[in-house]
């Protein structure tokens, strides 16, 4: 790292698509799989940027198990969230629930492929054919996942990806847009950089949602680790796995057929009944013995003070994320872990039943 500050001190470039921008957007188009990619200073900016590039308006069904950010766009945007319940296996927006949400209103599906399970992503674009309306996905798990050998990044008309320091690829913060169609990846750009096409020529209300040189030098650095962080991480969760696999009221985490997976997370939903205590008990335990679990996502987007008055955050709406919200726990996952780590972890989750019986 200090060599590449180095290399942009002596360049004089700091900002505005330099050479590590460059350098690192070709590398992504490339690694991600995607026709276009443009990079941003954190992924919130980005997806704000993708509603205002596809000029979202009125209502969009979106998912409420996810991170604040994903409804957040929308109402940045003037436009409604409908919260739409989730699958019960997979924990993305149910495709089988999206259609009866859809009203005169409606212009666009906001999915999330939530811990890196892929949405059914043909099954929205489907619905999305017939109803005229724009598919976008929030991939901001999703970074190098694919289905049967397609980056992730070609479904929909833009996906965004967050490059948060909380990622398995970082550049401290940042993110990315990709999409399919060169007109959208310039407009795109033109919306990143305040509108700007020349020096004399401001052509639409952009924003400033470009990345710097020392996000896109570290994203660079990051980008040559990635591959043995995620195979790292692919050990141990098969460790997790056959430590926990098959003990009654513990589900781990989905594995989408046909997909290439990340191993970003791993996850475990906890039954109370059969597992013996609560998730929010299990929780507790494990910070009482210095393990940091998250309860990704609690609570659920729809119970936010600003979201609760919507008609489509009622519980009786939303019964399946309202349970997931409830019942999964995010187990700590990175590739310094060991194995007697993981066998620690999984013994003192264990464990939190004695003491809730
Ligand atoms: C699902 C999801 N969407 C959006 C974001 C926001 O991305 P960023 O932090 O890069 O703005 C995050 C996490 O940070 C996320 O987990």
């Amino acid at each position: 790292m200090t060599r590449k500050i180095q290399d942009i001190w002596d360049s004089k470039w700091v900002t505005n698509v330099g050479d590590q921008h460059k350098l690192l957007e070709n590398r992504l188009v490339e690694y991600l799989k995607v026709p276009y990619l443009s990079l941003f200073n954190n992924g919130t900016i980005a997806l704000i940027t993708a509603c205002r590039a596809l000029r979202l308006t009125g209502e969009v069904i979106t998912t409420p198990f996810t991170f604040p950010a994903t409804p957040h766009v929308l109402t940045w945007n003037n436009v409604k969230p409908i919260f739409c319940d989730i699958d019960p296996v997979t924990l993305n927006i149910d495709a089988a629930k999206i259609e009866s949400m859809i009203t005169p209103n409606t212009t666009a599906i906001l999915g999330v492929h939530v811990f890196g399970t892929p949405c059914d992503v043909l099954e929205i674009q489907r619905i999305a054919d017939r109803y005229g309306l724009r598919v976008v996905y929030d991939a901001a798990h999703a970074f190098g996942v694919e289905i049967d050998g397609v980056g992730i990044g070609e479904y929909g008309d833009i996906s965004m990806f967050s490059f948060h320091g909380t990622k398995l690829f970082h550049t401290a913060e940042g993110g990315a847009l990709s999409c399919k169609d060169p007109n959208m990846k310039q407009r795109i750009d033109y919306l990143k950089n305040f509108g700007i096409k020349n020096e004399e020529e401001v052509v639409m209300p952009g924003i400033n949602g470009k990345m710097n040189e020392i996000q896109a030098a570290l994203g660079l650095l990051v980008l040559d680790i990635v591959e043995s962080e995620m195979s790292k991480r692919k050990v141990l969760t098969e460790v997790y796995k056959s430590a926990l696999d098959g003990v009654e009221g513990l589900r781990v985490n989905a594995d989408a057929s046909g997909a290439k997976k990340n191993h970003q997370y791993f996850t475990v939903r906890i039954n109370e009944e059969s597992f013996g205590c609560s998730r929010d008990e299990a929780h507790a335990h494990l910070r009482e013995h210095n393990v940091f679990p998250r309860k990704y996502f609690y609570p659920l987007c729809s119970n936010y003070q600003c979201y609760k008055y919507l008609p489509s955050s009622s519980p009786a709406n939303l019964p399946v994320a309202e349970a997931a919200s409830k019942e999964i726990l995010c187990l700590p996952l990175y590739g310094e872990l060991t194995e007697t780590d993981i066998k620690d972890i999984c013994e003192i989750l264990l464990d939190a039943r004695k003491k809730h019986k």
